[in-house]
């Protein structure tokens, strides 16, 4: 009896030992099960929230913070557009990035004398991040620009409408992916860069049912995604009663051109 009674106890602590250990692991455990997506530029947001970025470019780089003494007497935003002219090219963005400033401006006395009047300055990061975080840095930034976009007038429609209706708030600059999504699936919404919209995406009639309902038969018939479905804290909202067909077009055609990815030759282009 005893035997018996020593043998349980010594089988609860195991299994308390290993739930204990699976909690913890969870994230990790989950990540290597699931083949979790996570994009240059969605590693990038998470370089700019801990290196302080945002403080001075405002959240998720919108730009907005005073800054008396300078022109606009605002820190430009990273979006938008016209702030970002301001940077040439890539190698302009990451001299920005490591040292506070391009060496074109740096060396001209105008803007030395310049910034001497602002409240504040780009720092110089050159110690405090590694090329692969530069890398990544420049990435999330070029695609919260809004500058990359489509020639065919059809899927450029989209991208404004996708900027408009906030699709990036949610799916990430050019959707590519990220924000945290408690009780989802695999904990954050996906982006549409990769093996996460191959996945849930395989076709354009999916695609479209996607935005018009929020969902696809495929995931809602299915007992296991249904569950997550219902779990998920933040679901992709449908947009049928808000958007006509015309639009709803544009946006299949917008995520397709983002999915195909001919604006990545682009950036390439621009690195060199
Ligand atoms: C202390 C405030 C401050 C912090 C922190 C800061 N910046 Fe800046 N940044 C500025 C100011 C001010 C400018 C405008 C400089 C100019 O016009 O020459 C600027 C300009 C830039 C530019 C070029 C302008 C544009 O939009 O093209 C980039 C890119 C940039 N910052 C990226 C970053 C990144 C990435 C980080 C974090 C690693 C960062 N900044 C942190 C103040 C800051
Ligand atoms: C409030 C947040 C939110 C907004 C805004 C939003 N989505 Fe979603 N979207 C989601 C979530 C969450 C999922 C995943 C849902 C699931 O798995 O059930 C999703 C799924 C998708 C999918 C399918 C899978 C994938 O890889 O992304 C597409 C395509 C999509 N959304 C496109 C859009 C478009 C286009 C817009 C703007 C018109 C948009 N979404 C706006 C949250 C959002």
């Amino acid at each position: 009896m005893r035997q018996l009674a020593d043998f349980l106890t010594e089988r609860a602590w195991t299994l308390a030992f290993l739930v204990a250990l699976f909690v913890l692991l969870y994230p990790y455990g989950r990540a290597f099960v699931l083949n979790v997506e996570v994009t240059p530029a969605r590693r990038g947001y998470e370089v700019a929230l801990r290196s302080g970025c945002f403080t001075c470019h405002g959240p998720d780089g919108i730009g907005g913070v005073k800054n008396p003494g300078s022109e606009d007497e605002e820190v430009p935003g990273f979006a938008g557009g016209v702030p970002m002219m301001w940077a040439k090219d890539d190698a302009e963005l990451r001299e920005y990035i490591l040292d506070g400033a391009p060496a074109r401006k740096r060396q001209d006395p105008e803007y030395q004398q310049k910034i001497r009047q602002w409240l504040l300055v780009m720092p110089a990061y050159r110690d405090f991040l590694s090329d692969r975080e530069v890398d990544d840095l420049v990435a999330y930034i070029r695609a919260r620009s809004d500058l990359i976009v489509p020639s065919d007038p059809q899927a450029a429609q989209g991208h404004e409408l996708a900027v408009q209706l906030g699709c990036f708030h949610c799916h990430g600059p050019m959707g590519s992916g990220g924000p945290p999504n408690p009780g989802s699936f695999k904990g954050y919404i996906p982006g549409w860069w990769g093996h996460d919209f191959r996945d849930l995406v395989r076709s354009d009639d999916e695609l479209r049912q996607w935005i018009r309902e929020g969902n696809i038969d495929r995931l809602r018939n299915h007992p296991v995604a249904r569950w997550f479905i219902d779990r998920q804290r933040v679901y992709m909202p449908a947009y049928k009663d808000f958007l006509t067909e015309e639009q709803i077009d544009a946006l299949v055609a917008y995520v397709r051109w983002v999915n195909r990815g001919p604006w990545k030759q682009e950036l390439d282009r621009a690195q060199r």
